[in-house]
């Protein structure tokens, strides 16, 4: 079993983001990138309990109707090896991982539900899903992984998409 539970409750901030005013994130950052790019991160990024250089960091807006699926919505591992598109869970590895979220919808791992507004630290062998959103909302996702084990993609790192996942079962407008 790996270290999950271990989440840290981040600083008051004395404002909240109003993640509708923010670009659609960034992709595989650095730190002094994303806040570049998205200052008004920076009071929450400063509270990462670690030390935020060595990460790269991924961060997703999104605008969410009721039965929206922010993230993958069926049980899965971030960062698994493939090969010929095949993927290999055996060969995931520990690296250390961080997650945020504003609010619901909650990402789901095996253990129980992450809670909205802390930091939470996981690596690629925690199984976890997305859930669908309940409500009309706005919804920031930040995640930070060890740069040694994925360096910040260099040149632009403005994210120009974020994806919902529906099926047509569950479609509404
Ligand atoms: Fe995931």
């Amino acid at each position: 079993m790996t270290d999950l539970g271990r989440a840290i409750p981040a600083a008051t901030t004395t404002s909240e983001i109003d993640w509708s005013a923010q670009h659609c994130g960034v992709h595989q950052a650095h730190v002094s990138e994303l806040v570049r790019l998205m200052p008004d991160l920076a009071a929450l990024i400063a509270t990462f309990p670690g030390d935020a250089n060595r990460f790269t960091w991924d961060v997703k807006v999104h605008m969410l109707m009721p039965r929206m699926f922010p993230c993958i919505p069926n049980w899965h591992r971030d960062f698994i090896p493939r090969e010929s598109g095949v993927q290999r869970p055996e060969l995931a590895s520990d690296a250390e991982i961080w997650m945020w979220l504003s609010g619901p919808p909650l990402t789901e791992f095996r253990n129980g539900f992450v809670r909205a507004k802390q930091w939470f630290r996981f690596t690629p062998k925690d199984e976890h899903r997305g859930t669908p959103s309940g409500d009309f909302c706005w919804r920031g996702f930040i995640r930070a992984v060890d740069s040694e084990f994925m360096p910040p993609k260099i040149g632009d790192n403005l994210r120009r998409h974020s994806q919902v996942y529906l099926d047509s079962e569950n479609y509404m407008w």
